[in-house]
């Protein structure tokens, strides 16, 4: 972290909220995941504050056809969590906009905030949310809206490389938790631990594998009765909130133990206890306290199409909608929760049926329409219950635009060279399509009937990765 960059940002931030500030009327145009559902509640919420005109607008991708609609409307802009990569389409249109974007820009112009820009990495040293809360604090300086910064920072996995935020997303965390909003604490960094049973949290873990009880429900279960800790007290499953410090310990070294056993590299072994985030102001024991659950939960709004519900989680955690409508929201929000993971834990049996097929360098497998696009590269991540860890896991689904892609890889093949961004991007433009992300999860669309070639080609440049 760089005191010098960060004056910068900060500069160039204000610069952005003074154009915001001159407009009357502005649309928020976001991207549909907790990333961009915390990006756009940030900015919505403080055009509201400012009393500005607003609306908010969710996109699955921003493309010609979604950009094309949004120029029609003729409205000034604030696009949030995307925009920086199709620039040249916004000026082709004409949009009117400002951007508060952190994926990789196409060129710098001066209505944009992009840590990139700065010589910031947007993929672990400031998020999306963070970038544009950057933004919202010249304008209206709510330090509360910091808790929405970091649960899009941590739904977009930027603390997933060091199990803990870094950089310029520390800082702002520093702020929540001064403002008394956030707490972050050193914990096991599983999922679920303020609503899951434990042993159902440890049976879900695949990254890293916990062998004998990823995937392995008996199996996790007697993982825990075997060092002491009874997973029930009086006739209920325990979660990980319900034990005591000493159960915490038992477990998680244990898990280092079992780790060990297996020769795993300490890397990986390191990353399963790290920093864990907490809402203060939240309910213990709800998806809200937790920032990892907070973002899931978001997640299983939006890759739904219920962003609004997500959207007023979100406005009713700021006390920006009436308590009654955020009720109605939350509630809906944990039934789309419960069929999301119906639909993960399905979406891993079919897989389980169909079988993964090996190649050299990648592993892959064809959903068809039996898993949907949005949710397919979860799936494909979940997979490395069942999947070869030494290879990345690619997943086909059908979609509207054509076939998706999704790809997921693991930290250590990330440390061993790994770019999923770059490879999808060349073997998806090789043959047509289009594709991108991050290192460690990334995407494409490509034209249906491609899969082959498109396999062939992405096979080859995994190959010359790991040679590297
Ligand atoms: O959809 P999925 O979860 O597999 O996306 C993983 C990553 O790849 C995300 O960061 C997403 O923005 C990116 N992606 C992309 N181009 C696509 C599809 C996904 O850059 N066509
Ligand atoms: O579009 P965006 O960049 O926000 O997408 C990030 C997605 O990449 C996450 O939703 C997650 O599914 C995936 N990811 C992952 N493991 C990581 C980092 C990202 O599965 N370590
Ligand atoms: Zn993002």
């Amino acid at each position: 972290m760089s005191v010098e960059k960060l004056r910068n940002l900060c500069l160039k931030a204000k610069a952005i909220a003074k154009e915001i500030s001159k407009k009357e009327e502005i649309t928020v145009v976001t991207h549909v995941d907790a990333d961009g559902i915390t990006s756009g509640a940030i900015a919505l919420q403080t055009l509201k504050t400012l009393g500005k005109e607003c609306e908010i607008k969710f996109v699955k991708q921003l493309d010609e056809n979604s950009l094309e609609k949004i120029a029609d409307e003729n409205n000034f802009v604030w696009f949030t969590d995307l925009g920086s990569g199709q620039i040249d389409l916004i000026e082709k249109l004409k949009i009117e906009c400002v951007i508060t974007d952190h994926h990789i820009p196409i060129k710098k112009v001066d209505y944009q905030l992009n840590p990139h820009d700065f010589g910031i990495d947007g993929s672990y040293e400031l998020g999306g949310a963070p970038t544009t809360y950057l933004v919202s604090r010249c304008l209206i300086n709510d330090r509360t809206l910091s808790t929405l910064a970091i649960v899009g920072c941590v739904g977009d996995l930027q603390d997933s490389k060091f199990g803990m935020l870094k950089s310029y997303n520390r800082v702002i965390l520093g702020e929540g938790i001064k403002e008394n909003v956030l707490e972050k604490l050193r914990d096991i960094r599983l999922f679920g631990k303020q609503t899951r049973p434990v042993h159902k949290m440890l049976e879900y873990t695949f990254d890293p594998y916990l062998p004998g009880i990823s995937g392995n429900e008996n199996g996790a279960i007697k993982f825990m009765r075997s060092i002491n800790v009874d997973p029930v007290k009086n006739g209920s499953w325990r979660r990980w909130i319900d034990l005591s410090k000493e159960e915490k310990v038992k477990i998680t070294s244990s898990l280092v133990k079992l780790l060990m056993k297996y020769s795993y590299p300490i890397k990986t072994i390191e990353r399963l206890v790290g920093e864990v985030y907490i809402l203060k102001n939240q309910p213990e024991g709800t998806e809200l306290k937790d920032a990892m659950e907070f973002s899931t939960l978001l997640n299983a709004t939006a890759r739904y199409g219920y962003e609004e519900v997500g959207l007023n989680v979100c406005l009713g955690v700021c006390k920006s909608i009436s308590e009654r409508k955020f009720e109605v929201a939350f509630k809906k929000a944990r039934n789309l929760l419960r069929n999301h993971r119906k639909n993960l834990s399905d979406g891993v049996k079919l897989v389980n049926e169909i079988g993964i097929k090996e190649m050299d360098n990648i592993q892959y497998f064809h959903a068809q329409d039996r898993i949907i696009d949005t949710i397919v590269g979860i799936v494909a991540g979940m997979c490395y219950s069942i999947a070869k860890l030494n290879k990345p896991i690619i997943a086909f689904a059908k979609s509207d635009d054509g076939i998706k892609v999704s790809a997921r890889a693991t930290q250590n093949l990330v440390e061993r060279g790994i770019n999923l961004a770059e490879a999808m991007r060349l073997a998806a433009e090789k043959i047509g399509g289009k594709g991108g992300g991050h290192s460690i999860a990334a995407g494409a669309i490509i034209p249906e009937g491609k899969e082959e070639e498109f396999l062939f080609e992405l096979n080859k440049i995994i190959g010359v990765q790991f040679k590297k």
